[in-house]
């Protein structure tokens, strides 16, 4: 008689969903990979911050975790393709700054993680993120690579300047102080590209 009336129950159950996504169960646990749309994890966080401080400071990480995406993307780019008299230096330059990027994008990723929030991680998200543009199938010249490099850096250390008075206000001052040594970390790869701009290749 009890697993009479279950299954009258269950039958009803599905019904109601089929109506709306035709979600199941399982479906109703999958975090929809949408950007700007972050979502905090079920475990109870208690370090001072409101959700709602964290969402905002993860907010601001995400999208500098896009941009180091684009940025290590292009940068590795350049290293396959650069085409220079001076190929084996700019090529080795290349790989060590990517290679510092990539520890940027871990760190950056785990920062969010330990404010509670999933961190995205799909090159579809990254992209509806990054505020830097990619250039398909332009194979510039070195210079013009390391310019091109050089501006994309530039452009996440105002943002950072910017980011760290953000993050700041939501009295996050582990993460101010995070984006601070990030944003000298840019300082000094932006250095070591303006430097390889004095000469003509
Ligand atoms: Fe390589």
């Amino acid at each position: 008689m009890a697993a009479a009336k279950g299954t009258t129950k269950q039958t009803t159950k599905p019904a109601a969903a089929k109506g709306s996504a035709g979600a199941n169960g399982a479906a109703a646990k999958t975090i929809k990979p949408a950007a700007n749309k972050l979502v905090s994890d079920g475990t109870p966080i208690n370090i001072g911050l409101t959700e709602e401080q964290r969402r905002g400071v993860a907010e601001v990480l995400t999208v500098h975790l896009a941009n180091a995406h684009v940025l290590y993307i292009k940068t590795r780019n350049f290293h396959w393709n650069v085409q220079s008299r001076r190929f084996a230096e700019l090529h080795e330059f290349f790989e060590e700054q990517y290679d510092q990027i990539a520890e940027g994008i871990d760190e950056i990723a785990e920062r969010v993680r330990q404010l509670g929030v999933f961190a995205p991680g799909t090159m579809a998200e990254f992209l509806q993120l990054a505020t830097l543009k990619e250039e398909p199938g332009v194979y510039p010249d070195p210079q013009t690579m390391i310019a091109k490099l050089l501006a994309d850096h530039e452009a996440i250390i105002r943002a950072l300047r910017e980011d760290v008075e953000k993050v700041d206000d939501l009295d996050d001052e582990g993460t101010t102080d995070f984006l601070t040594g990030m944003m000298e970390a840019h300082e000094k790869m932006a250095w070591m590209l303006r430097a390889h701009l004095v000469d003509a290749d």
